[in-house]
């Protein structure tokens, strides 16, 4: 079928055709190869009918999914032990998506993390609100506030993250799913900060966990994509909300994403290992007010993250509060890093520093912010596997830079 070409075809229909859908050679590659067609050819009309009519699996469209899409929804589901996962566009697209899937419509209501990912906050805060759904942000290491919460509002979902972004908070994650679950709530767990390596929320009861794949799961700061582990049915219902809402993963980033995952653990393996030591130093250094981190004793989810996370690590996220100087310290110090960067994303291999208040945290208005905790002198450092010396002594030499 279009292959071989018929003899004595010309020149232009050679150009066209020539090379193309030859048959896959005897012996598989051993690395997935990236499969941008859009479209796809079958021998008979009645496989592609049973295809389309969803009796088997099988790729007709590129919006539907590729081989390459699929893979890495593959790989995902079995690093989060879920039996199915989806992947799209950009951790935001999931969060929709999965948040859609639950049932948030007009006259809902969504329970979230007060310190929730601040797009995450405004796409419930202004989106959704506009939509009609109703949104109450919680504090999750509150368990008593959150039950009251839920007793109240009956949410049709509730949302949070492993750990909370920017301030580096861990919540209860078996409790609060069961609060929720009894309450008749969905639970969406963003599990981006801790990666399957670090934490499975699915084998905590969550019945959805989102990434922002473009953090750690791609891991080189070179490629955008979400994705969704759950169950089939769950999975089924948001793949056909996808293929309407369009908003896919194409095919060379879910390879990028499939490759980054064959090194997620010895690269989050050394990312905790530097963010532990650096969180340590810089508990002790001058320039410095404070420092969030779970790995440390001082924080107080401290027990709590060991025992989530398996005692595998804390994360590669510390953050930490300059000693005074608000935004201009805070300026000082980023312009003068030459080793970490200050660039806007984290879970990369190069460490990189982010100041929340201006950037990830900007859509959130001051006073919240203040609210929250999230002051101005506030720093956040996603550490990559450089070498730790070389990472200490850039962070040092800005640090002092505030101090003149
Ligand atoms: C915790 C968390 N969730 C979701 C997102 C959104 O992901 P993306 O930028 O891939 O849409 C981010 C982005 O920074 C994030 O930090």
């Amino acid at each position: 079928m279009a292959y071989p070409l018929p003899e004595g075809v010309g020149f232009a229909t050679r150009a066209v055709h020539a090379g193309e859908r030859a048959p896959y050679p005897r012996a598989r590659p051993v690395a997935s190869p990236i499969t941008p067609s859009v479209s796809y050819l079958y021998e008979e009309m009645a496989d592609l009918d049973g295809v389309l009519a969803g009796e088997r699996p099988g790729p007709v469209y590129a919006r539907y999914g590729t081989p390459t899409v699929n893979a890495l929804e593959t790989a995902i589901a079995s690093l989060e032990g879920a039996s199915a996962a989806l992947a799209t566009s950009s951790g935001m697209a999931s969060i929709h998506l999965a948040l859609l899937n639950t049932g948030v419509r007009s006259n809902t209501t969504v329970v979230a993390a007060q310190d929730c990912y601040g797009h995450t906050y405004t796409l419930l805060s202004s989106v959704l609100a506009d939509h009609g759904a109703r949104v109450c942000f919680v504090d999750m290491n509150d368990l008593d506030a959150l039950e009251q919460t839920l007793a109240h509002e009956r949410p049709v979902a509730v949302i949070l993250e492993t750990i909370s972004n920017p301030l580096l908070k861990v919540a209860d994650l078996p409790a609060v799913v069961e609060l929720a679950h009894a309450a008749g709530a969905e639970v969406i767990v963003d599990a981006t900060f801790t990666t399957p390596w670090l934490c499975r929320p699915l084998e905590h009861g969550a019945d959805y966990v989102v990434h922002s794949a473009t953090k750690y799961l791609g891991g080189h700061g070179d490629v955008m994509g979400g994705v969704i582990a759950t169950n089939r049915p769950r999975r089924q219902a948001l793949y056909e909300l996808l293929k309407l809402v369009g908003s896919v993963l194409g095919p060379h980033e879910a390879w990028l994403i499939l490759r980054g995952l064959k090194t997620l653990p010895l690269r989050v393996q050394r990312q905790c290992e530097n963010a532990l030591a650096i969180a340590q130093w810089l508990e002790t250094h001058p320039a410095v007010a404070r420092v969030n981190y779970p790995g440390l004793p001082s924080h107080p989810h401290h027990e709590l993250a060991t025992r989530l996370f398996a005692g595998r690590g804390y994360g590669g996220v510390v953050s930490f509060e300059l000693a005074g100087g608000g935004a201009q310290a805070v300026f000082r110090f980023l312009e003068s890093l030459r080793v970490v960067l200050p660039a806007t994303s984290l879970g990369d291999i190069y460490s990189l520093a982010l100041y929340p208040a201006m950037s990830s945290h900007r859509s959130i208005p001051a006073q919240e912010r203040a609210r929250l905790g999230i002051s101005d002198n506030l720093v956040r450092l996603s550490l990559g596997i450089e070498d730790l010396a070389d990472i200490q002594a850039d962070l040092d030499q800005a640090l002092r830079a505030t101090q003149r």
